[in-house]
C-alpha cells in the first residue's frame, strides 16, 4: 500500500496509508498524541515502581513510542524490555522522513547534554534485527517482531505489564478492535496490568472487562475527546 509523509499540527511526522486515508498518528500532533496516550496514561502508571517493566506495543510502526519509553525510563533509572509487533516494517527512507528525534528530545531537558549517545540510541533501535532481544542502552532491551498481531497467540515471551495498543482506526481494521485479538493480547497480561489505548470504542471496554479489566475513559490528546486506559488487579488486591 502506498505511503506518504505527512506534516501533524505540533509540527512532528507521520505516515499517511493513502489507499486507506489513514495516518500512523494523530494528525493533531503525533508526538503529542504520544506522549498523552503512552507515556502519561501509561508509562507513568508505573512510576513509583522500581521493578522491570514489561511493555507489548501493538504496531510498532516507526519507533515512536518506544524511544519516548525509552528516554522517560532513563530519567527513572527504570529497566523495562519493550516487545513490538510489526507486520509492515517502516523503511529507512520513511524513518528518516519522519525522524522524530529532535522533537523527541525537546520533551526531555533532563537529557540534552546527552544528546548524542541519545541519537545513537534511536538510530540502534532502528537498525536492530527483526525477532531477537537487543540491549539497546544499559537498562532498556528491544524485541521488534515481525508477525500479525494474532500470531501472539503463539508467543512464548514472558508476560507483560503494560500494553500500548497502537492498531489503526477501526474504521479500516475493525477486526483490530474486537473481542479476539482483545483476548490475545489480555493472554499476554500480566494478572496486575495496564491497557492504554488513543481508541474510546464500546467494542475494547466490554472486550476489556470481559477479560478482567477495568475501564476508564480519560480525556483524549489535543483534537480528540477521549481515550481507554484499562486497569487489571489480582482478585486479592
Ligand atoms: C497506528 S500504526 C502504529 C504507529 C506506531 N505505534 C508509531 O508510533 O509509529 C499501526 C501499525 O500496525 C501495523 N499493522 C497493521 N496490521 C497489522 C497486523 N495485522 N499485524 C501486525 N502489524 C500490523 C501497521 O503496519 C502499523 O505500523
Amino acid at each position: 500500500m502506498k505511503r506518504t509523509i505527512l506534516e501533524t499540527a505540533d509540527g512532528s511526522k507521520t505516515i499517511h496509508l493513502d489507499e486507506w486515508d489513514e495516518t500512523y498518528h494523530s494528525v493533531h500532533g503525533a508526538i503529542q498524541e504520544a506522549i498523552h496516550v503512552f507515556i502519561k496514561q501509561g508509562l507513568e502508571t508505573f512510576t513509583e515502581s522500581n521493578e522491570l517493566l514489561r511493555i507489548l506495543e501493538i504496531g510498532y510502526g516507526t519507533g515512536l513510542n518506544c524511544f519516548l519509553t525509552l528516554l522517560s525510563t532513563e530519567i527513572n533509572g527504570k529497566s523495562v524490555e519493550y516487545l513490538g509487533i510489526e507486520k509492515f516494517p517502516v523503511t529507512a527512507p520513511e524513518f528518516e522522513a519522519v525522524d522524530y528525534f529532535d522533537q523527541a528530545m525537546d520533551n526531555f531537558p533532563e537529557l540534552s547534554h546527552r544528546k548524542d549517545e541519545f541519537r545513537a540510541y534511536y538510530d540502534k533501535m532502528f537498525l536492530a534485527d527483526w525477532n531477537q532481544w537487543h540491549q539497546i542502552t544499559p537498562l532498556f532491551k528491544l524485541k521488534k517482531e515481525s508477525i500479525d498481531f494474532f500470531d501472539l497467540v503463539h508467543s512464548t515471551d514472558s508476560l507483560v505489564d503494560l500494553v500500548y495498543f497502537d492498531a489503526f482506526g477501526s474504521r479500516v481494521q475493525p477486526e483490530l478492535w474486537e473481542e479476539d485479538l482483545l483476548k490475545i493480547v489480555s493472554d499476554r497480561m500480566k494478572p496486575t496490568s495496564v491497557f492504554t489505548t488513543y481508541a474510546a470504542k464500546g467494542t475494547v471496554k466490554r472486550g476489556l472487562t470481559k477479560f478482567g479489566f477495568i475501564v476508564k475513559k480519560k480525556p483524549g490528546p489535543p483534537g480528540k475527546r477521549e481515550m481507554m486506559v484499562g486497569y487489571r488487579l489480582k482478585q486479592d488486591e
